[in-house]
């Protein structure tokens, strides 16, 4: 049975859910595909995901395919309290989600998840597939296999997979081109940005914002940040933080790109507004807070709280208390005071004034999450591990988006898919 804060809230979060259904037509799509085919009939999904309104519409487009669905959040703040009523309310599917759980109630949603003992699993930062492998092994024989939604997911599985350890397949969702390209960039930028706005309601213009990582989500919010006046400093690092690049590729990309690029010892003491999004640990610690202006914002939009070394910020601090919703206030003992956002939590996501990203964003990253089940359940060998999302389903999502903007393009002409393989003629 379904466990949410406040079932009364649910007439509200219906709302939320009709207008996020209006705004997303590629999963409107799918799902009237889904309807007809019930390509998942007999399937258990269970899922960890930021459980919003765009949530919602996923969940719904898996029911629609004949899916039974039990889904929790994967991180204490970021349920929407009035959505998860109202899909709970409804009945169809199990939801063990509020905002504001301790770490025990946040293992237990994951655990009443797990109980419903799904054939395919939905994971976003990798808390629920880690479960399976550890303390519920047991469930592991009917595992079809998995998707998982964000970057800091896939370097974890990665981990698991070179260790041998991954024992199913998992389509590393957040890796396919319309996902990362358009989510991690355009939607990060906007929910993070808007996010911090909302927290705090401050001018983004004249103020010096300092964005620690370079990758796809930091320079989507270093580029907003920009566009609304802001002067922005980038903090990269000598060194490999994820697999792909190195900080000091992405420095220069900075560099080029038009921001003051250095070490955060060195931004620390220049910085009004502080955002992390590297997805490694520490990036903010004990000698960037000595620095710190009086006032300083410190945010976080990496997908864990551990960015942001908020035990060492309280060690320094004669006081603390919650200002307002998602602002605490750090007293430090020589009368600094320093305002983290949404407990060092991802920003764009911690209630309330997280939204997650845009609604036509989660329109193709859900899109790509509900076609990789659909492959999943297909019941095709695949060897436990890592999976590309095929080329053929990341490209059908982005026509699908491309044609929800009623925008159609042209196939290249015979000659020119022939010159595109070709290596004998130059001119
Ligand atoms: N809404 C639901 N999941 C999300 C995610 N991973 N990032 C941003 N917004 C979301």
């Amino acid at each position: 049975m379904s466990k949410v804060k406040n079932i009364s809230l649910a007439a509200e979060g219906q709302k939320e859910l009709e207008w996020a259904r209006l705004n997303m037509p590629v999963l409107a799509k799918i799902r009237s595909d889904f309807e007809k085919a019930k390509p998942l009939k007999g399937i258990r999904i269970g899922v960890a995901l930021h459980l919003e309104k765009k949530t919602g519409i996923l969940l719904e487009t898996l029911v629609a395919a004949g899916a039974k669905v039990a889904a929790a959040s994967c991180n204490p703040l970021t349920t929407d309290d009035r959505v998860a009523s109202a899909i709970a309310q409804d009945g169809k599917i199990e939801i063990f989600a509020w905002a504001g759980q301790t770490n025990e109630e946040y293992y237990w949603c994951l655990n009443s998840v797990l109980d419903s003992k799904p054939h395919i699993v939905i994971d976003d930062g990798c808390d629920l597939i880690n479960l399976l492998h550890t303390k519920r092994k047991d469930l592991l024989s009917n595992i079809m296999g998995g998707c998982e939604e964000t970057t800091t997911g896939i370097v974890r599985l990665w981990a698991m997979h070179r260790e041998g350890a991954l024992k199913f397949p998992v389509f590393a969702v957040n890796n396919a081109h319309s996902k990362f390209l358009l989510d991690n960039q355009f939607g990060t930028a906007q929910s993070a940005t808007e996010a911090i706005m909302r927290c705090t309601n401050k001018l983004v213009a004249g103020k010096t914002v300092v964005i620690a990582g370079y990758g796809w989500c930091g320079r989507g919010i270093a580029s907003r940040m920009k566009g609304m006046g802001a002067n922005v400093i980038v903090v990269e690092v000598d060194g490999t933080l994820g697999p792909h690049e190195s900080g000091l590729q992405r420095g220069l990309q900075a560099l080029y790109d038009g921001y003051r690029v250095m070490d955060m010892d060195k931004a620390a003491s220049e910085g009004d507004i502080f955002v992390t999004a590297t997805g490694n640990k520490n990036v903010l610690a004990k000698s960037h807070f000595e620095k710190m202006k009086d006032g300083a914002i410190l945010a976080n939009a990496g997908h864990f709280n551990n960015e942001i070394n908020e035990v060492e910020l309280k060690k320094m601090s004669k006081e603390t208390h919650e200002l307002k919703d998602n602002v605490m206030q750090y007293s430090l003992k020589d009368g600094r005071r320093l305002y983290l956002l949404s407990e060092g939590r991802l920003v764009n996501l911690s209630r309330p004034s997280g939204q997650g990203h845009p609604i036509e964003i989660m329109d193709g990253s859900f899109a790509v999450q509900a076609l990789c089940v659909q492959e999943l359940a297909k019941g095709k060998k695949m060897p436990a591990g890592v999976h590309n999302v095929p080329k053929e389903l990341d490209d059908s999502v982005a026509r699908m988006l491309l044609e929800s903007q009623g925008i159609r393009l042209q196939k290249p002409t015979a000659e020119q898919a022939k010159y595109a393989e070709e290596w004998k003629e130059g001119t």
